[in-house]
């Protein structure tokens, strides 16, 4: 019997007329191209290939992420209890702190109950393949975290996509369809648009329809005026057709994620949610720092910095080409992918750091630099954005 040719690697290597499975990946064009870039982050800057950059593509909107007091209490959790949960909470990795957390924050964002997960990413898809199955609907904003959407398939769920922020788009799908289990879905803030779901809409049409809805407000709890979010904001915080979600890795400067929502719900999801039930559970520590930045959070004082910081920089940027956004996320619309690229690398140049955000992320011919603010940006920062910001496309 012939032996199979094989390379330096010791794998065989395919006939000159096969397909090569190796070859899984078609290269991504250079407009397109991701690319990591490995970083030190220190309050407002980034060090980044040794250089100091002003940073202004992070999510940590309060700071908190290197907030001494909560640095603080991970740090005494971790020499207290040590590192890993060892487990996943149903089996020995459960700890009096995540209880703790939870209470807190159903108390807190006035729902009945909640339940820690490991990640937005994890709660988006767990929640959804749980909740839904083929003989539901799901109607989803077509402008919907990439976890949503993900959710939504892995569910098998019919997925109707409205336009973005489209309620009477919706309205007409919902009317056509058979009646049904159904469930609407939509960020609160849109994270790479800074705009905000209308929820007082949104559960208008759930009453009218029977339907569920899911909010994720990974960018609103915490950064709007009302740091409990935008479910709060329109006062339908707690709503029983209401399941929310929100995440530590944001505002709250830390990793890992919520889900709040009636007792039921959340009961249901204790025995049935498979992202939670066959995952570690976060580190204890986590959970202890998480209390310390949501005492900060309720207080308040950050994020009135964040809106401090937000309206200096609409107001000093009110000629460029903003998405209209009033929130800490505000792209600044360009269009072309290549273009976006050279804008980022200028700003790079000149001591900021702002990414470009092409597609698959946004819509083709919708390439936008994402700029974060952050309560720990100064007047003199902003400022020194804006005005090279104005530079750089007059070039
Ligand atoms: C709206 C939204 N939901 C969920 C996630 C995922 O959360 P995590 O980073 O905790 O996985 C993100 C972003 O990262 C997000 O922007």
């Amino acid at each position: 019997m012939a032996r199979p040719k094989v390379d330096s690697r010791g794998m065989a290597s395919s006939m000159p007329d096969m397909p090569d499975s190796r070859n899984w990946f078609a290269p991504t064009p250079d407009a397109l191209r991701r690319a990591f870039a490995a970083s030190r982050r220190d309050g407002s800057w980034l060090v980044w290939r040794q250089r100091r950059l002003l940073n202004f593509a992070s999510n940590d909107y309060l700071g908190l992420a290197v907030c001494k007091g909560v640095r603080r209490a991970a740090a005494e959790a971790i020499l207290t209890h040590g590192l890993g949960s060892g487990a996943s909470r149903l089996v020995s990795g459960d700890d009096l702190a995540f209880h703790h957390l939870e209470r807190a924050l159903a108390e807190w964002k006035g729902y009945e109950d909640c339940l820690l997960v490991g990640s937005g990413m994890l709660a988006n898809i767990g929640l959804l393949s749980c909740l839904a199955d083929r003989h539901c609907r799901i109607y989803a904003d077509r402008l919907n975290h990439a976890s949503l959407l993900d959710g939504a398939r892995l569910s098998g769920a019919r997925l109707r996509r409205y336009a973005h922020r489209d309620l009477h788009m919706l309205a007409k799908q919902l009317a056509h369809d058979p009646p049904g289990r159904r469930i609407i879905v939509s960020d609160g803030v849109f994270s790479m648009d800074g705009d905000c779901a209308d929820i007082r809409g949104l559960i208008r049409l759930a009453e009218q329809y029977d339907a569920l809805l899911l909010i994720d407000d990974a960018h609103g709890i915490g950064t709007l005026p009302d740091p409990r979010g935008l479910t709060a904001m329109q006062r339908q915080a707690g709503h029983p057709r209401l399941i929310e979600v929100g995440t530590f890795g944001k505002a709250f400067g830390g990793y890992g994620a919520f889900i709040l929502g009636t007792h039921a719900l959340i009961e249901g999801l204790r025995q049935r949610l498979r992202t939670m039930i066959y995952s570690t559970a976060l580190p204890p520590a986590l959970a202890d720092a998480m209390i310390e930045a949501l005492r900060r959070v309720r207080k308040g004082v950050r994020t009135r910095h964040l809106q401090r910081n937000i309206a200096r920089f609409r107001a000093l940027a009110h000629d460029l080409p903003l998405a209209p956004s009033s929130t800490a996320i505000q792209p600044l619309m360009v269009g072309d992918n290549e273009r976006a690229l050279r804008i980022a690398s200028k700003l790079r140049a000149s001591g900021f750091y702002v990414p470009a955000i092409r597609p698959p992320t946004v819509p083709s011919g919708t390439a936008r630099l994402r700029i974060t603010l952050s309560a720990l940006h100064t007047p003199a920062q902003i400022e020194a954005l804006a005005a090279r910001l104005k530079i750089i496309l007059q070039a």
